[in-house]
């Protein structure tokens, strides 16, 4: 049952983007002797923007595969955060500029450098995942980054706060369960690979609307890679 609705959902968000896609194309199909064709902006724009979907929800449902297999490979190595993070900001930050419907700034704080020991194409993921999202829900004031270390030195504690909607109390209690969502845009498979790449490192991760009643911040952590070479330990 549990694998047939999954099936049913995944096939239904392939297959939704394509629909899109198919339609503009149809829309400049070339008459005989025709060597171009000639598409508008708006379906230009569609094709471009469902293709992205597609690669996107492709990707996650792979992954949804992978984990629910146990095939999801992190391949740890030793890379500094906070150069990544602020790079990731940079990334949003120059998006959200294009985007006249937002007014949001990113601020980003941490105290230098901070070695971590990790996959960083999935670390990647989870950053983006949750950045993504803080970016989706809020449409004023701010996503604020933020990369402390934990009181024992072990790990590091990476939280993103938003001053957006908050997290609906229908989703809270399956935050974290696949395809729960409250996005038109979205699939609800984010924030599962961001719990399971989280957890497949030693981490943890959640989520609380803020105290003042205005957005939400999700939090995790990763360990910071050791200060003793492996050889020698
Ligand atoms: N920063 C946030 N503020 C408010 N609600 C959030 C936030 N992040 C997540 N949520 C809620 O949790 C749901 C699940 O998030 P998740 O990232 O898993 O899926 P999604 O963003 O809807 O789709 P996907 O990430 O697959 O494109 C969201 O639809 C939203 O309802
Ligand atoms: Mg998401």
């Amino acid at each position: 049952k549990v694998m047939h609705d999954f099936i049913n959902i995944a096939a239904h968000e392939l297959k939704s983007p394509i629909t899109p896609i198919l339609l503009a194309t149809s829309l400049a199909q070339p008459k005989d002797g025709d060597k171009q064709v000639t598409l508008s902006k708006d379906a230009f724009d569609m094709i471009v923007s469902n293709a992205r979907r597609l690669k996107r929800v492709a990707g996650d449902i792979l992954d949804v595969a992978r984990i629910e297999s146990n095939f999801l490979d992190i391949h740890k190595q030793n890379f500094e955060l906070n150069e990544l993070l602020d790079s990731i900001v940079k990334e949003y930050a120059a998006q959200v500029k294009q985007d006249s419907s937002k007014k949001v700034e990113f601020l980003f704080s941490c105290n230098g450098p901070i070695e971590i020991d990790g996959d960083k194409d999935r670390i990647i993921q989870v950053v983006h995942n949750l950045v993504d999202n803080a970016v989706r829900f809020t449409n004023e004031g701010s996503v604020i980054i933020k990369a402390v270390k934990g009181a024992s030195e072990s790990h590091v504690v990476v939280s993103i706060k938003d001053s957006g909607t908050g997290i609906h109390p229908e989703i809270m209690p399956k935050l974290f369960s696949k395809f729960a969502t409250k996005s038109e845009k979205g699939t609800g498979l984010g924030l599962y690979l961001a719990r399971n790449i989280v957890e497949a490192h030693g981490g943890k991760i959640w989520a609380e609307n803020n105290e003042n009643g205005i957005g939400a911040t999700f939090t995790f952590t990763v360990l910071i890679a050791s200060k003793i070479p492996a050889d020698q330990s």
